[in-house]
């Protein structure tokens, strides 16, 4: 009744950006991201304990937080069709919070995988991914390493609606992301209400869903190429127009900081000169920079030049796995 998952984040280098169905999280269109290591969340569930508690980096968590965990263990009791009992939840992240990737994509990948075992259910990447995705929505995406694609799927009910393996952590290794945290300040407004906000308000928000779902199969024959430049090229075009329908928003919302365009600009002058590095942009100032091995460490100096506070260097990382150490 107890069981033990590490999974790692995410970063999309197609955003998802607006749903179709908030309480089911639903996407209006497909995402493609990288599964980012050796950051990582372990997470233990146990089910039969005392009473419900809930634990995420070192705090009891309350409230909704606490809400969105039980929620998904729900689902978990219903996808079991028995009683399991009340259920203890621990959680740790080994990367800094203000790192700017959100740890709630491998928090609740993990609370997915942990949550089925501990049930005592079978090991299933597609019924994991649907759960992950009703915790928070790039979750589904943090499942399986490599790069993965989040289908938006057809269906009310969503059971068509979770990401796939496209090419696994050893396809491309070279592949490098680089998170420049230029700001550690709490972003103003988080993204699930941000994204809502473009949906309702911003006129360009057709467009966003039309262009990005058509960015999805280019994106993957540029990684199946191993098409670096393509590729960065892409990815700072989808941030750009994922951020210009938040711009355009109804009241406009913008997420860049000065330090962010300095930064951006930054990378422009250097591509000039032979550097191969690109950015994407989650909603939030931090950039994530996209190089190869032989650049990573001028992309790290390139980044405290421009005021990074931290840098957190990334490679390809791997699926959620079954841990025999629990947390508790
Ligand atoms: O799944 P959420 O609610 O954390 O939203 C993620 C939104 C972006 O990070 C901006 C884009 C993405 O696809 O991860």
């Amino acid at each position: 009744m107890k069981a033990t998952v590490r999974a790692h984040p995410n970063i999309a280098l197609v955003k998802y950006w607006g749903k179709r169905d908030d309480a089911l999280i639903l996407p209006h269109q497909s995402s493609l991201s990288l599964t980012l290591s050796p950051i990582h969340v372990t997470t233990t569930v146990e089910f039969g304990a005392a009473a419900d508690h809930v634990e995420l980096h070192g705090h009891v968590a309350k409230g909704s937080e606490r809400d969105r965990v039980l929620r998904l263990l729900d689902a978990v009791r219903v996808q079991a069709g028995r009683d399991l009992g009340p259920a203890k939840v621990v959680s740790r992240g080994d990367f800094p919070m203000a790192a700017g990737l959100a740890s709630s994509a491998a928090g609740f990948a993990a609370l997915a995988v942990a949550g089925r075992q501990a049930a005592g259910l079978p090991a299933d990447t597609r019924a994991s991914s649907i759960l992950a995705r009703r915790g928070s929505g790039s979750a589904c995406r943090s499942v399986q390493g490599g790069f993965c694609e989040w289908l938006r799927g057809e269906r009310e009910d969503g059971e068509d609606s979770y990401a796939v393996q496209r090419f696994d952590a050893g396809h491309w290794p070279e592949l490098r992301m680089v998170v420049a945290i230029v700001d550690r300040g709490e972003k103003e407004v988080k993204s699930r209400d941000g994204m809502k906000s473009a949906v309702e308000t911003s006129p360009y928000y057709p467009a966003w869903v039309k262009d990005a779902e058509a960015e999805v199969p280019r994106a993957r024959d540029l990684i199946a190429k191993k098409d670096l430049e393509g590729l960065g090229e892409l990815c700072e075009r989808n941030a750009w127009r994922m951020h210009s329908t938040s711009l355009a928003a109804d009241p406009p919302l913008c997420y860049l900081s000065p330090a962010t365009l300095g930064l951006i600009q930054h990378l422009r002058e250097q591509r000039k000169k032979g550097v191969p590095v690109w950015f994407t942009l989650d909603a939030g100032p931090n950039p994530v920079l996209l190089t190869d091995a032989a650049h990573e460490v001028a992309a790290e100096a390139l980044a405290r030049a421009c005021g990074a506070v931290d840098v957190v260097r990334c490679v390809p990382g791997g699926d959620a796995v079954l841990l025999s150490e629990h947390l508790f």
